[in-house]
């Protein structure tokens, strides 16, 4: 086990309290056969922590998997707040209802299914939360959508921007190298967000998130 898998675990036992719903969410999504790829749970109490600081009322996430970081996001919502997530696979979302639904979520959740590219047109927004976690060649394309949608003061956060270091790579040939390295040209390009990133080690490997501040 690397050390930063050890630490993010002391993190999780010493900081996150155990929750039944987000373990079920997980066995049932190992059960599916789903890919292990969730934010860990100390990342997703992140996720909590800054949606609840921007006052989320509405928040966007593109790529659900089973449901792990939507319901960290869900619950960070006040009454009648709502969480749209988009997905690509019914079968990943087919999993996500469940586990939403067993968390007493599902009022509060939608999960749209298709191409998020394609369905992010037909979206409504303000948002003040998007967390962007799919197919890392289509990056910036999302973050663009994000943006558009977005009310000023919003926060707009990426996940897996570092991949083993990799994205330092100016030569990397890898798509999703590519999409992050294109996304942060975008932002670097962007006058209406401040951003900044961060490096992480936890039970995913060595990664990290992009955070960018939506100017008022
Ligand atoms: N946010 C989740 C993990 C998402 S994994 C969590 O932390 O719990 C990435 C998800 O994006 C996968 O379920 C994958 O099917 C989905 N995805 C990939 N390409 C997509 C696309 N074009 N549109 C929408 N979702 C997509
Ligand atoms: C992968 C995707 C993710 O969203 C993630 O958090 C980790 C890994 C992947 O496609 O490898
Ligand atoms: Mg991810």
């Amino acid at each position: 086990m690397k050390i930063w898998d050890k630490v993010d675990r002391y993190i999780a036992e010493m900081l996150v309290r155990p929750d039944e719903a987000l373990e079920v969410a997980l066995a049932a999504s190992d059960a599916a056969g789903l890919p292990r790829i969730s934010v860990s749970p100390a990342h997703g109490k992140l996720l909590w922590i800054l949606a609840r600081l921007v006052n989320a009322r509405r928040i966007l996430e593109v790529g659900t998997l089973g449901g792990y970081s939507a319901i960290w996001l869900a619950r960070a919502l006040p009454a009648g707040g709502r969480l749209i997530t988009l997905e690509v696979l019914e079968r990943h979302a087919a999993v996500a209802r469940t586990n939403l639904n067993r968390a007493g979520l599902d009022d509060k959740v939608e999960i749209i299914v298709g191409p998020a590219l394609a369905t992010l047109p037909s979206l409504e927004g303000p948002f003040d939360f998007t967390f962007i976690d799919a197919d890392k060649q289509n990056n910036a394309e999302y973050f663009a959508w994000a943006l558009k949608l977005s009310r000023p003061g919003a926060l707009i956060v990426v996940d897996n921007v570092v991949r083993d270091g990799a994205v330092a790579d100016s030569r990397s040939r890898d798509a999703a190298v590519v999409g992050v390295r294109r996304l942060n040209e975008l932002i670097a390009a962007e006058p209406r967000v401040s951003a900044t990133a961060v490096q992480t080690g936890g039970v995913k490997g060595y990664d990290g998130f992009a955070v960018a501040l939506v100017n008022l």
